[in-house]
């Protein structure tokens, strides 16, 4: 999902600035001035005058209209009782850098805890240069959720408006996001029970574990992610790793998602500008890929249809809601929806299994037991993912204990009142996904990785929201967990045994990551 991977996974101090200098700054900067010792006072003093200038007028674009909100802020909160407790922190920064401290996944970091002890659940603080909302409260950010397009709005920061675009699905919001879903749910809705989806599937799983044949080790998020994108370009413009575009749009979607966690500066050879190129040029192929495709369909007229394709962009084509323009960025959306949170979610699958052998065994029976009814090299169904009960608990566990989305942002479009608060008008809210899931008065030993409390607990329920929720919940939640099932089922009936080393756990950034790329130490003997 959309937020994970809007943020930073090396640094979030990098994150901070872009978020303070979302302008351009000027391509060419004037020659610098040298003092010399024949110059007179007055000449050093125009000099200067013409260094100082400039500095404070940007100085002034930049900071004093955030003074200006900060203080009326402070203010309107003097007058206004209503409001959650909380602290705006300093001018400017306010608690930003708290915020994104980096901290284990499976925690809820020192900034949350200390707040939530401090002032409660909900809380104000001031954030990404708005004054935020800050909520822990399962019926609160269920509301939230629930109210989308009503009380509240999604709102990313604007310099990521700049490079996914306005049609994409993760930022466009009323008319047009109504339309980009409705296509995004029926195409997940043919998809994810089709043979041919879930043999492509299959095949990508067993390649990635073949690859590891005589490896004494191998890093996994680096599998992980090779196995995500494979499967999705296949699934999204039925590319296979040995086409020559493949290798060009992996290329290209990295610079892409490099951009997307950098400094905003539209300028020559910024990771920035970089993406935005990349953007287009992944672009161009997709639509000389719709090209060709509209090309074959005049060629071999209507025996072209249901000649066995039946990836994203050969049903797209047949949509008649979507502009050009909006088709090429759905395919960016779920290329990116896709890729890395998908890979992530496998990752902590892994992780996760390596800390609890009984889990690991008990998954190995499951997968046993399915296979020991197929004949062999029989290829899995859509039944057999149903009957996978025991993974599904585990995929779940593992989202509730590792939190790869921890928030989404979202804007209030009106005064709204909950409870006793008052959220304004225009502030952020920030419904916090990974407070919901490690209350341990909503899930009892809430830190404890335990798959089998999914046999009584409700995964629909208001206290688990890996997807999001409401009409923005995420389309791709199915694709994602049949991608994740048929991994492990062929990982554990592999002869190998494999381990991760402990010291790599997951990191909120808040973007989640392993530091280390989880390492596994494989065994073949
Ligand atoms: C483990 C895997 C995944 C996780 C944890 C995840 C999580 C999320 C979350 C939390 C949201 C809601 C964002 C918000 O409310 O602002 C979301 C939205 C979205 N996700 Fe996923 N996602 C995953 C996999 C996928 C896959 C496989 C696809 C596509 C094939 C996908 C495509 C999208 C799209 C297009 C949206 C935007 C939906 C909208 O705004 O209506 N995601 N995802």
């Amino acid at each position: 999902m959309a937020s994970a991977w809007l943020w930073s996974s090396t640094t979030f101090l990098m994150i901070f600035i872009s978020i303070f200098f979302p302008i351009p700054l000027p391509i060419s900067l004037p020659p610098p001035i040298t003092v010399t010792a024949a110059w007179s006072w007055p000449q050093i003093a125009i000099s200067m005058a013409c260094l100082l200038v400039p500095l404070t007028i940007i100085t002034l674009i930049h900071f004093l209209p955030l003074l200006i909100l900060h203080h009326d802020h402070r203010h309107n909160n003097n007058n206004n009782k209503n409001l959650p407790k909380g602290s705006f922190g300093w001018p400017l920064l306010g608690e930003t850098l708290g915020f994104l401290n980096p901290h284990p996944s499976t925690s809820l970091g020192t900034f949350l805890q200390d707040h939530c002890s401090r002032y409660g659940k909900v809380f104000r603080s001031h954030l990404f240069l708005s004054p935020t909302v800050v909520s822990c409260d399962q019926e609160l950010n269920y509301f939230i959720l629930q109210n989308e397009g009503k009380l509240f709005e999604c709102s990313y920061p604007k310099p990521i408006h700049g490079i996914l675009g306005n049609v994409s699905m993760l930022v466009a919001v009323g008319d047009t996001h109504r339309r980009l879903r409705n296509v995004a749910l029926s195409l997940v809705n043919v998809t994810k029970s089709n043979p041919e989806f879930l043999h492509d599937v299959e095949m990508t799983a067993t390649m990635i574990l073949k690859s590891w044949s005589g490896k004494e080790q191998v890093l996994f998020c680096e599998e992980a992610r090779k196995y995500s994108f494979n499967v999705i370009v296949k699934q999204v413009l039925g590319l296979t790793p040995k086409d020559p575009e493949t290798t060009r749009i992996l290329e290209d979607f990295l610079t892409f998602m490099k951009g997307l966690i950098s400094l905003p500066l539209y300028v020559a050879g910024t990771p920035y500008a970089r993406a935005v190129q990349a953007r287009s040029r992944i672009a161009s192929s997709v639509k000389a890929i719709i090209e060709e495709r509209k090309r074959r369909r005049r060629m071999e007229g209507e025996g072209y249809f249901g000649k066995g394709k039946v990836d994203f962009l050969e049903i797209l084509l047949g949509v008649e809601t979507l502009s050009e323009d909006e088709k090429v960025s759905f395919v960016l959306d779920s290329l990116l929806g896709g890729y890395e949170t998908t890979s992530l979610l496998l990752a902590m699958v892994v992780h996760f299994l390596g800390q609890s052998p009984l889990a690991l065994s008990h998954l190995k029976l499951e997968h046993e037991n399915i296979r020991s009814w197929k004949k062999e090299e029989e290829c899995l169904s859509w039944e057999d993912y149903k009957k996978m009960e025991f993974t599904h608990h585990v995929i779940n566990e593992a989202m509730r204990c590792g939190n790869i989305v921890k928030f989404v942002h979202r804007k209030a479009l009106k005064d709204v009142k909950f409870r006793d608060y008052l959220i304004p008008s225009g502030w952020k809210v920030l419904p916090v996904f990974t407070a919901v899931h490690l209350d341990p008065s909503l899930h009892p030993n809430a830190l404890k990785f335990d798959p089998w409390r999914w046999e009584s607990e409700d995964q629909t329920s208001k206290k688990f929201t890996p997807f999001g929720g409401g009409l923005r919940c995420c389309p791709g939640s199915e694709l994602a967990k049949v991608e994740i099932a048929f991994f492990l089922h062929h990982l554990v009936l592999q002869n190998f045994r494999w381990r991760t080393e402990d010291s790599d756990g997951p990191l909120a950034f808040p973007y989640v990551e392993f530091e280390k790329g989880l390492l596994l130490n494989l065994d073949h003997s």
